[in-house]
């Protein structure tokens, strides 16, 4: 066969058709994206020589993706999160916007409408032995300004890496909650120390990742949105720093500024002083929210979240 067939008029003509393009109405833009991913695939699909058993064989894994609800799992996976934050990064330097604590993905844990509380919170409502973790730090401006009334809202996974509504072992909104800063721009909580959270191993989403030589796994780490009047929104994540996946995550979410020193505390007064019986860990975080401008990119992001009844 001499040329390809990707570039005859037939398939030209075929493609436009697919789009929408050779009539009016409808969405013009989305008509251009259309067009592209229609004629990407099928000039993969011949590069490649995809034979049809492979293709059949792909549209069944991307339907049983779906089934499985584990499409959210494997986007990050593929790095697609990441690129998004990278793409925001980028628009907002050329917005002229610099500082802020580092922006990281959201992932598909989140769990709307979390309890609220003034000041200070404890997570851990399911008792679990686990390392008694103790987090506080200040909200501030870029000009170190503090923020109270800001909305702290965080989660993060139990000791075996499950996170509470995706695990039905754990009670509603265990180890999710929003804190609002005081007058200093303080938080703080008490929780456990989470536990990396691994893709289900015999999931749609691990099936692939093996086919690529690739494992499921995550570092340790704590979520957060940061939001507060007049600021942008922060979507972040700090990690847990002895996680042999810290700079190996299968979400490539890690990132230089979110690393903060673990602290673990054995002195017997301090634990007593605690009220505690057996060492602890402690993390001091700040963030640094930017300020909202007209002529920035929207920093909230709407996404599909579950909410606990
Ligand atoms: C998580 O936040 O734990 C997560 C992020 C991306 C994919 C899977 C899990
Ligand atoms: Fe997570």
């Amino acid at each position: 066969m001499s040329g390809t067939v990707i570039d005859t008029q037939e398939v030209k003509q075929l493609l436009t058709r697919v789009a929408g393009l050779n009539q009016a109405g409808g969405d013009e833009r989305l008509k251009r994206i259309v067009h592209r991913v229609a004629t990407d695939l099928c000039r993969t699909i011949e590069d490649f020589d995809v034979s049809p058993t492979e293709f059949w064989t792909a549209v069944s894994y991307v339907t049983r993706l779906g089934q499985a609800n584990e499409v959210g799992l494997l986007v990050p996976g593929l790095g697609v999160e990441t690129f998004l934050d990278l793409l925001m990064d980028e628009k907002e330097r050329r917005a002229g916007l610099e500082g802020g604590t580092p922006r990281t993905i959201e992932g598909p844990l989140y769990v709307a409408g979390a309890p609220l509380s003034k000041g200070k919170a404890r997570l851990d409502q399911d008792p679990e032995q686990g390392e008694v973790l103790f987090v506080d730090g200040q909200v501030r401006d870029t000009e170190g300004k503090p923020v109270p009334g800001a909305i702290v809202d965080v989660w993060h996974a139990n000791t075996k890496g499950g996170y509470s509504f995706f695990d039905p072992s754990q009670s509603a909104y265990n180890l999710r909650r929003r804190i609002e800063t005081d007058a200093e721009g303080h938080y703080r909580f008490r929780s456990i120390l989470p536990s990396g959270y691994g893709c289900p191993p015999n999931g749609m989403t691990q099936q692939l990742l093996t086919a690529l030589g690739r494992h499921g796994n995550r570092p340790a780490h704590i979520h957060f949105f940061v939001e507060a009047p007049g600021y942008r929104k922060l979507t972040t994540q700090i990690n847990i720093s002895d996680d042999p996946y810290l700079h190996d995550d299968f979400a490539f979410a890690t990132r230089e500024g979110l690393i903060p020193d673990l602290v673990r505390h054995t002195d017997p007064d301090e634990i007593k002083a605690r009220g505690l019986n057996e060492p602890f860990a402690t993390i001091r975080f700040d963030f640094e929210l930017n300020r909202e401008a007209a002529a920035l990119p929207e920093a909230v992001v709407m996404r599909d979240h579950a909410k606990a009844a």
